[in-house]
């Protein structure tokens, strides 16, 4: 298939782009470059190359989801595409906090007019990355798709639930109006990404301090952070600390090649979590490392993070069921390689 991956150069997307291309699609990677590096290119085709792919063409944009012209002549320079991965997006919860106006624009603004220059281009599927954040305070675990989704604890949240209701009412209203080539959307929840390709050479590159669990332990692993603060020992938990499903990013870029069969098949609007079903606490994920990794973490307990809830983790059944999908890497190999990531590129992309 032709695919458009939005966000290409980000940390999911450089992934995602590798996993589609192994599996034999065109890839146009369009980016703005506001949250990682147009060197990433470079190293996506150095892993192909490892994984036995010459020369592979990667045509690149760098456009903003916002801007009009230059996704109409980003759609006008290529053949019409099969499909938008769409990964563009802002996405530091606390960050949002302080600058909603930004999130509900970049991310909301931004992919109403994505869809509204594919629609013209003739392009009416879309994969989008969505999040465990629409589901709120669950009520229980481990979460089903069809459980209810709660209200949005930020906005970063809000665009999530947004743009799933957003997308979702552009098919119903095309069913509604006869149109015999309705929208195809395709939403996917993602729990807790974290890893990286096993040959160290792309991985998660976030600016400035970490907010995530993973960046964090790698940053104090090699470092750059004297030690790691956990956010609370007094949840509801087999050691009090609280507990994610977390996915190597490897899997969750193989849950989009396969989501593409949903979109083959016409599928209107489709919802599959992408997790492990398997939930760890903030120490097991420590104490990981440590023994995948024969280093020590130093950590010490510090005050809840407002906000954290005390667990939650997918079920993940339904992607297996209807995409043939499910996570194969276990939480040593996601520690393995988010260290292998890490101590290639101490300072990240540079
Ligand atoms: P990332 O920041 O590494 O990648 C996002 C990419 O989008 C970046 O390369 C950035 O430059 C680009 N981008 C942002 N705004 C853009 C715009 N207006 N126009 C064009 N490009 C733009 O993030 P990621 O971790 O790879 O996440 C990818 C997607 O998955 C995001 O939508 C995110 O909200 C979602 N998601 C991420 C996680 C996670 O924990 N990483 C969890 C759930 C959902
Ligand atoms: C995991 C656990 C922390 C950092 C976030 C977003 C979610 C999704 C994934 C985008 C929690 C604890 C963390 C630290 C710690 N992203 N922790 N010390 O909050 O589950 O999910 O990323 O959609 O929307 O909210 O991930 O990695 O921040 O935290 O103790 O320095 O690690 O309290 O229990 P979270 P996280």
């Amino acid at each position: 298939m032709n695919i458009l991956v939005t966000g290409g150069t980000g940390f999911i997307g450089s992934h995602t782009v590798v996993e589609l291309i192994k599996a034999g699609h065109r890839v146009v990677i369009l980016d703005n470059l506001s949250n990682s590096k147009e060197l990433v290119l470079g190293r996506i085709s150095r892993v192909l190359e490892l994984e036995g792919i010459k020369n592979a063409d990667l045509p690149f944009y760098m456009v903003d989801i916002r801007d009009r012209e230059g996704l109409a002549a980003m759609f006008e320079a290529e053949p019409v595409f099969d499909c938008c991965i769409h990964f563009a997006g802002l996405k530091a919860v606390g960050e949002s906090v302080l600058k909603p106006w930004e999130y509900y624009e970049n991310n909301v603004y931004g992919t109403l007019v994505l869809v509204d220059e594919m629609r013209k281009a003739g392009c009416k599927s879309i994969i989008f990355s969505s999040s465990a954040t629409v589901y709120g305070v669950p009520d229980f675990s481990p979460i089903p798709e069809t459980a209810q989704k709660h209200a949005a604890m930020h906005p970063y949240g809000a665009t999530k639930s947004m743009l799933e209701d957003i997308l979702t009412d552009l098919h119903t209203a095309d069913v509604k109006n006869g149109d015999e080539n309705p929208w195809n959307v395709v939403i996917l929840r993602y729990f807790n990404p974290i890893g990286a390709h096993r040959s160290g050479l792309i991985g998660e590159d976030p600016s400035g301090i970490p907010n995530n669990l993973m960046p964090y332990i790698t940053q104090v692993a090699v470092g750059r952070l004297a030690k790691l603060g956990v956010f609370g020992n007094d949840y509801q938990t087999h050691d009090g600390t609280g507990v994610r499903d977390y996915i190597h990013v490897v899997d969750l870029a193989k849950g989009h090649v396969a989501a593409l069969k949903a979109v083959e098949e016409k599928c209107g609007v489709e919802i599959f979590n992408l997790g492990t079903g398997v939930g760890y606490s903030v120490l097991d994920v420590v104490h990981a490392f440590e023994e995948a990794n024969g280093i020590e973490i130093p950590y010490e307990i510090k005050p809840r993070r407002p906000g954290d809830i005390d667990s939650y983790y997918s079920n993940p059944a339904k992607a297996q069921e209807v995409l043939g999908w499910k996570a194969e890497l276990d939480l040593v190999d996601m520690c393995r390689d988010s260290w292998n990531w890490q101590k290639n590129n101490p300072k990240g992309y540079i």
